[in-house]
């Protein structure tokens, strides 16, 4: 069985909400329990671990989850980085392969989307990890410190990359085994199993599994999700 760990630890200062990013209010909820309800109804997940901020509700069960609910829901504290929250959460979540990574910033993910990404690693043996991705659509150049051009990048070998990111176990906790310094480098996990030399797939997802940034970003996740009927489960 696989388990699950969402990361939801970030200050989420480009929110400018004044809060972490976790707790701002998004179709009627804060934004972290839309991860939490897609993957509650995942198939085939037995426990979820989420990362929280330090100061809010690190170390305890998020409010309002009932604990004997399945699947288990474990709150831990988060990191000081990304990577070292999903560390965090990896070592509380217990036993179950492979590990779903999920970030609470794209609160439109879908449970049909889990379930695609970890039947995509399942199909595929050789692989490490199978990540969700969608094509990317803008013409993408490179830039130096003077603002100019050095680059124009090769669009057709060019995906975006977002969570989730499933990875066999033994080959996550390989590849988060590493100084706190290479940790803060990593925006995905992704990228610590690809530099180790692993083998990463990537699964067509869809555009509007976005990710929460800037107050821009919320309006169109609150339109999204207006448009699929408003807050389930
Ligand atoms: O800051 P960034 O956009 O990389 O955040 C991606 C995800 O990682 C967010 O869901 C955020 O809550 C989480 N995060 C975390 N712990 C941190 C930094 C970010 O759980 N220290």
């Amino acid at each position: 069985m696989a388990v699950a760990l969402i990361v939801a630890a970030g200050s989420g200062e480009r929110l400018g909400a004044g809060q972490p990013k976790a707790f701002v209010e998004l179709g009627g909820r804060d934004l972290y329990r839309w991860s939490v309800s897609a993957l509650q109804t995942t198939a085939g997940i037995e426990r979820i671990a989420i990362a929280m901020p330090q100061d809010v509700e690190g170390g305890k069960v998020p409010s309002g989850f009932a604990v004997t609910a399945l699947p288990e829901i474990i709150g831990v504290p988060g990191g000081a980085t990304r990577s070292e929250s999903v560390r965090h959460a990896l070592e509380a979540v217990g036993p179950g392969d492979p590990v779903v990574v999920h970030d609470a910033a794209r609160p439109l993910v879908t449970s049909d989307l889990v379930e695609r990404v970890i039947a995509a690693l399942e199909g595929e043996p050789a692989a490490d990890a199978a990540i969700a991705a969608a094509p990317v659509t803008d013409t993408v150049k490179r830039v130096d410190g003077a603002g100019a051009v050095t680059e124009t990048l090769e669009r057709s070998e060019l995906w975006a990359v977002q969570t989730p990111q499933v990875f066999r176990r033994a080959a996550l906790e390989r590849a988060l085994d590493v100084p706190a310094a290479e940790l803060a480098r990593a925006t995905d996990d992704a990228w610590l199993i690809e530099r180790a030399g692993g083998r990463v797939i990537v699964v067509r997802a869809s555009e509007e599994n976005l990710k929460v940034t800037i107050p821009f970003d919320l309006r169109v996740a609150e339109l999204l999700l207006a448009m699929r009927g408003g807050p389930h489960g």
